[in-house]
């Protein structure tokens, strides 16, 4: 069947998030579960088999109170450690796998969650696969009193800072968003920004990239390792 709306390509890309990980579920598994719109088809699909698995770490609150609404358990991730897999969208993602992610503010605790996972697995729909980073705004989580500072030092990186106004990230930080940054070697970036004094985290995720991209295209999900 062909798929046409990216509402359907976001379903795709979640049931078929579903069926990946179903052979690595047992009733002690715990998984790793993102933030956005995609990764809300993921948990409502994975919500029919919540008896097959112990329960979740959550991204987000959002997140979090999206899989309580569906009895799964929700873990601190203190006191789980490694968890198999991590699913999440992306805002964009590359040939390879390295992604901009925090368009929905949840960048910093995505990164923690995928750090601790085994597999990373990206949903998104074709319209978010891209040849070079950039397209997208970066986001960056500071610390509200280093805003300035850590704008002015991204304008000597040759990028726009815009302040996301009236967003207060879950740790209690702001956000503010590169507009005009084609970033053409995302590793490096990636370790550049993150030695600015008052960053929290930002949106490149290129050290620790997607293991697998499942993307849904009108043909039906690709998937690409
Ligand atoms: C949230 C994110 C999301 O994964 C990203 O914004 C994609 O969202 P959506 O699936 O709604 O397009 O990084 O911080």
């Amino acid at each position: 069947m062909a798929l046409s709306s990216q509402d359907q390509l976001k379903h795709a890309v979640a049931r078929a998030a579903v069926d990946e990980i179903l052979p690595m579920l047992d009733r002690q598994t715990v998984v790793g579960i993102g933030t956005g719109s995609t990764a809300n088809c993921f948990i409502d699909a994975l919500a029919e088999y919540r008896h097959d698995f112990d329960g979740a770490v959550a991204s987000s609150q959002a997140t979090a109170d999206r899989l309580k609404k569906h009895n799964i358990p929700v873990y601190d991730l203190n006191g789980v450690g490694t968890l198999p897999v991590y699913v999440d969208g992306a805002d964009e993602i590359n040939h390879q796998l390295h992604m901009i992610k925090g368009g929905g503010a949840a960048l910093t605790r995505e990164k923690i969650v995928a750090a601790c996972a085994q597999t990373f697995i990206c949903i998104a729909d074709g319209s978010k696969h891209v040849d070079r980073l950039g397209g997208f705004p970066l986001p960056i989580e500071v610390i509200p009193m280093a805003r300035s500072y850590v704008a002015r030092e991204i304008v000597k990186l040759g990028g726009d800072p815009v302040y996301r106004e009236g967003v207060v990230t879950d740790n209690g930080n702001q956000i503010i968003d590169i507009f005009n940054f084609m970033i053409d070697d995302p590793l490096d970036m990636e370790v550049r920004i993150n030695s600015l004094v008052g960053v929290v985290t930002h949106g490149i995720f290129a050290v620790r990239g997607a293991d697998i991209l499942l993307l849904g295209r009108e043909d039906g999900v690709a998937r690409y390792t």
